[in-house]
């Protein structure tokens, strides 16, 4: 080691909330994510209630996944809301143009959603129609969703079994605005908010769509346009993935050498230097931090898995995804005054999926168990910290060896690290300063080799395991990090 690794957290100086929103995910039509992933239909001889997957819905239910948005992703701007209500024989089947061309039949629709979010218990996000929509097309699926009036829409919502309006609070005004969704101008785009934004009546939190990655142009210009209409606007999307690559060759999710490893935990640390820059250029026009950056899509994006279909986006989660995930919801924790709310990319077969399914079988992906392992920390309270910290290093180039952050709830802090470098463990020395605390425990995440998977009719080789912690002395905790590993610290 090149210094001596040490956190010092500041207890006594915790006051942010994580919103628990920042541990969400997303679900779009999208190849296996909904249908065979989430939804199989209520005479599957898969097992299932009222058609959606048992061991999937107790899997989600595992991790309090607190947030779900849907129906897309690009898919949301091609989607006509009023397709996918009624009895399901009556829907129209629609190709979906985005993803593989397939035939979407409509079957799993406005109540199938909302009807999986109240079962699983989590909230749900709905991206409005702006690309191929209407204002009144997107006024009334609010309306139909929200509304205890009496009117057109609730009646209909009535007729199609639904007495009370659902609690939605959380809606999109169009998706990806720049590219898929319109492929718009963000002056054009910030017009078209302020519109549809002003019809979503009952939307309580309305989030407008930001930019991709490094476009730092796209968020002054939206936000220019808005400004003095922040009563519109309570969050700015961002979207960011991780490529060890490029969008021509992204690179093997399964198949990679240490350079690989090294460039995808690299490129995840950037999500800081995004939020800092994009967080800098919404306090120019809303000062007073009201609009939160919702980070709604992030993860890996690899190339897809051979003999799929390339539209279907199914890549393999080895060890390495369990890195990018303790990485970036750890930039989360410690900027949850700025970050309020973040969707992983997706939830079921799709991307960095924390599930995969094939037919009967499930399998939890790495990532899967950083999600399960990091549940502690939603609607905790941020510690902010100071880490000094060796580096890693590859070839010419370097990244901090460790990622951390903490929060405090009912008493209990909770502490999660990781460590980068897939050679060497790190020691590492934790400053509790004064406090109090009797009972430690630990728990890990790691594996034998980097590109370590979990797959199906096979004993799972990256799973959550417990790790033995010495307890304090005179303020300190001195601890291991295993090489490549996820680790959590709980102190009571
Ligand atoms: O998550 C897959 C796709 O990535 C989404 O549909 C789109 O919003 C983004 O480009």
């Amino acid at each position: 080691a090149q210094v001596d690794n040490s956190l010092f957290l500041h207890i006594d100086k915790s006051k942010t909330k994580i919103n628990k929103e920042i541990y969400g995910h997303f679900a779009e039509h999208l190849g296996r994510c909904i249908y065979g992933g989430i939804f199989v239909g209520d005479t599957s001889s898969i097992p299932n209630i009222n058609g959606y997957r048992k061991d999937v819905v107790e899997a989600l239910k595992e991790i309090h996944i607190p947030v779900l948005r849907w129906p897309g992703g690009c898919f949301a701007d091609t989607y006509h809301w009023k397709d996918g209500i009624g009895p399901r024989e009556d829907r129209p089947s629609i190709v979906n143009v985005f993803w593989g061309g397939v035939t979407e039949d409509n079957s799993f629709g406005t109540h199938e959603f909302l009807d999986l979010c109240e079962l699983i218990g989590t909230e749900a996000y709905i991206s409005l129609n702006v690309g191929s929509g209407s204002v009144q097309e997107a006024s009334e699926w609010v309306e139909y969703i929200t509304s205890e009036n009496i009117s057109p829409m609730t009646d209909l919502r009535k007729e199609n079994g639904r007495e009370d309006p659902w609690n939605v609070k959380f809606w999109g005004i169009g998706n990806e605005s720049w590219g898929c969704g319109g492929d718009l101008s963000p002056e054009y785009y910030g017009d078209l908010f302020r519109r549809y934004a002003s019809y979503a009546r009952g939307a309580e939190y309305k989030i407008a769509c930001g930019a991709n990655s490094f476009d730092y142009d796209w968020t002054e210009q939206v936000m220019n346009k808005t400004k003095n209409k922040q009563h519109l606007m309570q969050g700015l999307s961002l979207h960011y993935y991780t490529l060890p690559y490029n969008w021509k060759k992204k690179g093997s999710a399964t198949n990679f050498d240490e350079k690989e490893w090294f460039v995808t935990l690299k490129k995840t640390m950037r999500m800081q230097e995004l939020i800092d820059n994009h967080s800098r250029i919404m306090r120019k026009y809303d000062p007073n931090n009201k609009v939160g950056l919702i980070v709604d899509e992030w993860g890996t994006w690899y190339d897809v898995e051979e003999g799929t279909n390339p539209g279907f986006l199914y890549q393999q989660n080895t060890l390495r995804d369990a890195l990018v995930a303790g990485i970036n919801l750890n930039i989360f924790n410690n900027n949850a005054e700025t970050v309020k709310m973040a969707n992983i990319a997706q939830v079921v077969n799709v991307l960095q999926a924390i599930i995969l399914t094939e037919g009967k079988e499930m399998v939890l992906t790495p990532t899967y168990h950083v999600f399960n392992m990091y549940k502690v920390h939603q609607d905790a309270t941020m510690i902010p910290m100071d880490l000094v910290c060796d580096n890693y290093k590859f070839e010419e180039e370097e990244i901090p060896a460790i990622s951390a952050s903490a929060s405090i709830k009912d008493g209990v802090v909770s502490i999660t690290l990781c460590n980068l470098n897939p050679n060497e463990s790190e020691d590492l020395s934790i400053n509790i300063g004064d406090s109090k605390y009797s009972d430690i425990s630990g728990k890990i995440i790691t594996g034998d080799k980097m590109g370590d998977y979990n797959d199906f009719g096979k004993e799972p080789k990256v799973v959550l395991n417990d790790l033995k912690v010495k307890s304090p002395k005179n303020g300190k905790l001195n601890m291991t990090l295993p090489s490549k590993s996820v680790v959590l610290i709980q102190l009571k």
